[in-house]
């Protein structure tokens, strides 16, 4: 089975064409960031008509550029959400429209559901069931994951997201948007002496998250140190160390809670290395097994929808030509749908 994945959910627009032999055949990604340096953050109205600029050339130059043709595509798979009502629509918009004109179905693919199983394309694979760690720029949550479609939400953050953070704090400290990245950098030349942040929940038995306050904390330093390179290195250092302290040690209390041994960790913050390498501590020790995706799967890509569509249509056989997009769906929501 052939399946075209459409990812519109947020600033990327993301196409990919994935074969259940052959594997991913070609995964594009346009991103807008540089779009938004002036503003420090996403414009929705200005994504969606980016996504419309883009999407349809980026499918009709990628089927050319790999030498595809459309007419051996079994079924697109598109966000349906969460994600920015209007981006969501120009990829729900085309994918039907496409749909329509081979006389193939259409799956909508939750876009959380896509980071989630990511990780199962890899060569090493993980087996359901999983807790799942989901922390990207709009999420932090764990996931008990039974199969696919069967999840519970164990925890969540209560505020802002991890990557959320990363990309506030990185503006604070003189960053370019999307900081998370850029923060991961500085921070290699930071040391660990000066500053002592707060660690919010960490002592709370529950599963939540909470990082406003780390983000106020961290601001308020900011706005008292001298601004130069070393300092700056290191306030990114301390909080990046706090930030993968609280992720690690709930992850683990998700571990113990449901005495499960595999833990697969998706999203855009996953790329980063401080996280793996404490990840890989934990679960070391714990005897356990930890997944991730490679780099250029973790953040928003066409080739998780086309995955997840795959599986999806293949274990619910539905699909729809309805153009439906469900910006608040959560992940936990999926069977009802
Ligand atoms: N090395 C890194 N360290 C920490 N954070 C990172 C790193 N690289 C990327 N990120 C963060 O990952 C986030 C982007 O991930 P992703 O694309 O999964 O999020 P999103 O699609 O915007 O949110 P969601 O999936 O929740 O809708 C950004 O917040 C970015 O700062
Ligand atoms: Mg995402």
């Amino acid at each position: 089975m052939r399946i075209l994945g459409i990812e519109t959910s947020c600033d990327d627009t993301g196409i990919s064409v994935y074969d259940s032999i052959e594997g991913i055949l070609f995964n594009k990604v346009f991103s807008q960031f540089n779009s938004y340096n002036s503003y420090g953050g996403i414009v929705p109205e200005l994504a969606s008509r980016k996504h419309l600029e883009v999407l349809s050339k980026l499918i009709q130059n990628s089927f050319e550029e790999f030498n595809l043709d459309k007419n051996s595509i079994n079924a697109i798979a598109y966000t349906a959400g969460p994600g920015l009502t209007g981006s969501l629509l120009i990829g729900a918009s085309l994918a039907v429209a496409l749909a329509f004109s081979l006389n193939i179905p259409t799956i909508s693919v939750n876009h959380m559901e896509g980071h989630l199983l990511t990780p199962m394309l890899e060569d090493k694979k993980p087996k359901f069931p999983f807790i799942g760690l989901l922390v990207s720029g709009g999420h932090t949550q764990l996931i008990n994951a039974r199969g696919i479609g069967e999840y519970e939400l164990l925890g969540e953050s209560l505020d802002d997201a991890a990557g959320e953070v990363f990309d506030k704090v990185a503006k604070l400290l003189g960053l370019k948007y999307p900081g998370g990245s850029n923060l991961s950098k500085l921070a290699e030349s930071g040391v660990r002496k000066n500053f002592c942040f707060p660690k919010p929940m960490i002592n709370q038995k529950n599963l939540n998250f909470s990082f406003s306050g780390l983000k106020t904390f961290v601001s308020n330093v900011i706005k008292k140190e001298k601004f130069d390179f070393q300092t700056r290195a290191n306030i990114a250092k301390e909080f990046e160390h706090v930030i993968v302290e609280i992720l690690v040690e709930k992850s683990k209390r998700a571990l113990e809670k449901l005495n499960y041994t595999t833990l697969v960790v998706s999203g855009g913050v996953s790329i980063n290395k401080v996280l793996r390498k404490k990840l890989n501590n934990m679960m070391n020790i714990r005897k356990g097994k930890v997944f991730y995706s490679r780099p250029e799967l973790c953040s928003d890509n066409g080739v998780m929808i086309a995955y997840v569509g795959m599986l999806r249509f293949r274990k619910f056989k539905s699909f729809d030509l309805r153009i439906l997009v469900h910006p608040r769906w959560s992940i936990t929501e999926l069977k009802s749908i």
